[in-house]
């Protein structure tokens, strides 16, 4: 089976071996020896020599951290959203009483670094930008760099999922910036679901000094305090966390840089090879187009569950469907954490077999 939806990726067995083991005392030497491990590790590939803590939970989790740390309710928020899971850093920022100013942008582009400057321009009450660094919905990357920037020379807290996109797209923390940034074991650390990261920055510590959003489980003064004993303050996911010991091994073994430049070679494999069956990215502009998630448009006449049906069927590999306002619009190719050259074909073949099956001919594209 070739598991090709954004998430969870496919794990390799060393790493669900490394998963296997038996149980150690989180509150001894073994685990002291395991967390101290990922996290300098994490932080090498972060690029970053900010503070990093491994949370058990979602990406999801990481995002609620980064909001109730560093905000207090009334706090005036710029939230970008260009898809669903920008839509859920927002509503996230809402639910705890931030006062939101949102910048939408149109599915399939990315955010307009311009657009943001103005936005802060505009409104100087405005404390803190967030916004999806890779939006797993759409495929498609936003300037993260440019955003960084942006937010240094107003001074602003920036906030950024990246759950999609540190590690397997290049996003150098400290030089680029990004005060919280989030990230989950699932999606490009060849590790199984269970385990958050985020680093943190000074400046963040400075704005959670005055945060005053509730926070309980997610609070990071008490992963900071544990951290300090080499510990986590609630029971951490033990397994997922040998797991990713495995996981991050792999990647340290073949390099960042090697990592990030076979993410790009394989994404643009796909990219080129749907393109050449004559199907339509989303994204408007392939500049901006994902190295880890390719979203591409259903072409007209053809349904989309039933093409994933048939490539599931008679290839045995899952592709992902479109997300809230773009179900059944778009299908969706993971290519992230464990992928070769060879699984980019592989994938490729899939699609091409079952398109003529649901009625697809060539040229009839849906419109832009
Ligand atoms: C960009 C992005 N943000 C947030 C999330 C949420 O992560 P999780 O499902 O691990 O809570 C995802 C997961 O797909 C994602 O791709």
């Amino acid at each position: 089976m070739q598991l090709r939806i954004p998430g969870p990726t496919p794990v390799p067995p060393e790493v669900l071996q490394a998963g296997a083991k038996p149980m150690i005392n989180h509150r001894g030497k073994d685990f002291a020896v395991l967390i101290q491990s990922l996290t300098a590790r994490l932080k090498e590939l972060f690029v970053t020599k900010n503070d990093l803590y491994l949370l058990t939970g979602s990406g999801t989790g990481a995002l609620e951290t980064s909001i109730v740390n560093t905000l207090s309710p009334g706090d005036k928020v710029l939230g970008v959203t260009i898809g669903e899971f920008g839509e859920r850093y927002l509503d996230i920022a809402k639910t705890f009483g931030a006062d939101l100013v949102r910048m939408d942008v149109e599915y399939g582009t990315p955010a307009d670094p311009d657009a943001i400057r103005r936005a802060l321009q505009a409104d100087p009450a405005i404390k803190a930008v967030i916004i999806t660094h890779n939006e797993t919905s759409t495929g498609v990357t936003n300037d993260i760099r440019a955003v960084g920037k942006i937010a240094r020379e107003f001074d602003k807290l920036l906030l950024v999922d990246s759950v999609s996109g540190i590690g397997s797209l290049l996003y150098p923390v400290d030089e680029w910036g990004g005060d919280i940034v989030s990230a989950s074991s699932q999606k490009g650390w060849m590790t199984p679901p269970g385990l958050a990261m985020v680093s943190v920055s000074a400046k963040a510590w400075e704005f959670n000094k005055v945060a005053k959003m509730p926070r309980s489980y997610w609070d990071l003064g008490a992963a900071k305090s544990y951290l300090a004993k080499d510990q986590t303050p609630w029971t951490p996911a033990v397994s997922v966390m040998y797991a990713m010991d495995k996981g991050l091994d792999l990647m340290m073994h073949e390099g960042l840089a090697n990592v990030q430049a076979r993410h790009a070679r394989i994404a643009n494999t796909i990219r080129t090879g749907v393109k050449d069956m004559g199907l339509q990215l989303l994204a408007r502009d392939e500049t901006y187009a994902s190295n880890t998630v390719t979203a591409i448009r259903v072409p007209e006449g053809v349904n989309a569950g039933d093409l994933l049906r048939t490539i599931r069927a008679d290839s045995d590999i899952e592709l992902a469907t479109g997300q809230g306002s773009l179900a059944g619009k778009i299908f969706r190719i993971g290519h992230l954490g464990w992928i070769t050259d060879e699984d980019a074909r592989i994938i490729l073949d899939g699609i091409a077999k079952a398109l003529p099956k649901v009625g697809f001919k060539a040229g009839a594209v849906a419109g832009r």
